[in-house]
């Protein structure tokens, strides 16, 4: 039975390394038409070179960027099917230390670039009546956890974004997903304090879990989900 992605239009952020990179994976496995951006244009070229997909470098903090991005993406494959938002930044420090700089720089990427990009894909998905919106958000969109203030505030607002996406586009055929991850074992994995690495999230599997997640095409939904791991002793 082939991937109800198979040859479905994915424009992938955060794709030049850890999840966004395995996501990316994943869906070409399945057979979707890729396009991927972040900012690393040298790990999206070999990325875009493995699977044979277009790409676009650029920083998803500027809002003018993001525009742009979109209508490349459009135009480029002719449409967007699937947006995956992978891309986020982790922000790590005491109250007193964050300015107002490091607020806005984390708003932009993890919260301002979704809605910008879900603003510019969501009504043609919603005219075609197939659409799938994808929002990695966090552990921290549940929780609270010191010196990481802004991040969990981003992550929370990005999930509340999603439920009211879920809710607006669900009777068109288009579905939102926020999906939720503790500790992952990538680059921004090693920035969480006082936890073992070795014990967090595989990407790997994390991404053949969310794209089975959101190849779902029947009448039922798992829009909200939370992943953790499980640590046996
Ligand atoms: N790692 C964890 O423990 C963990 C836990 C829960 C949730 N998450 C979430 O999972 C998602 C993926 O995280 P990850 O662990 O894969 O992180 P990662 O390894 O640090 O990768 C982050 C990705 O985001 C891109 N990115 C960052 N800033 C950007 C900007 N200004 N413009 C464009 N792209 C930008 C990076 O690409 P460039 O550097 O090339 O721009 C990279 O591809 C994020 O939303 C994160 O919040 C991670």
């Amino acid at each position: 039975m082939p991937s109800p992605l198979a040859g479905k239009r994915c424009l992938i952020t955060g794709a030049s390394r850890g999840l966004g990179r395995e996501l990316a994976r994943e869906l070409a496995r399945v057979g979707g038409e890729l396009f991927l951006t972040a900012r690393d244009e040298e790990a999206l070229a070999r990325l875009g070179t493995e699977l044979q997909a277009t790409w676009a470098a650029i920083d998803l903090a500027d809002a003018a960027a993001v525009d742009h991005l979109a209508e490349e993406a459009r135009s480029t494959l002719g449409g967007i099917d699937a947006l995956i938002n992978c891309a986020g930044v982790f922000p790590v420090s005491t109250l007193a230390d964050t300015d107002l700089a490091t607020y806005d720089h984390c708003f932009s990427v993890n919260v301002r670039a979704p809605f910008q990009l879900c603003r510019a894909f969501a009504p043609d998905m919603a005219q075609r009546r197939w659409g799938r919106l994808v929002n990695i958000g966090s552990s921290s969109a549940y929780a609270g956890y010191k010196d990481t203030s802004v991040y969990c505030a981003s992550k929370h607002a990005l999930l509340g974004f999603s439920r009211a996406l879920h809710d607006e586009f669900k009777a068109h055929n288009v579905r939102c997903y926020c999906v939720s991850p503790g500790s992952i074992q990538t680059d921004m994995g090693r920035h969480v304090r006082g936890q073992d690495f070795s014990t967090f999230l595989d990407p790997v599997e994390l991404a053949t879990f969310i794209v089975e997640l959101i190849s779902q095409d029947g009448p039922m939904i798992t829009e909200e989900v939370r992943v953790n791991r499980m640590v046996i002793r």
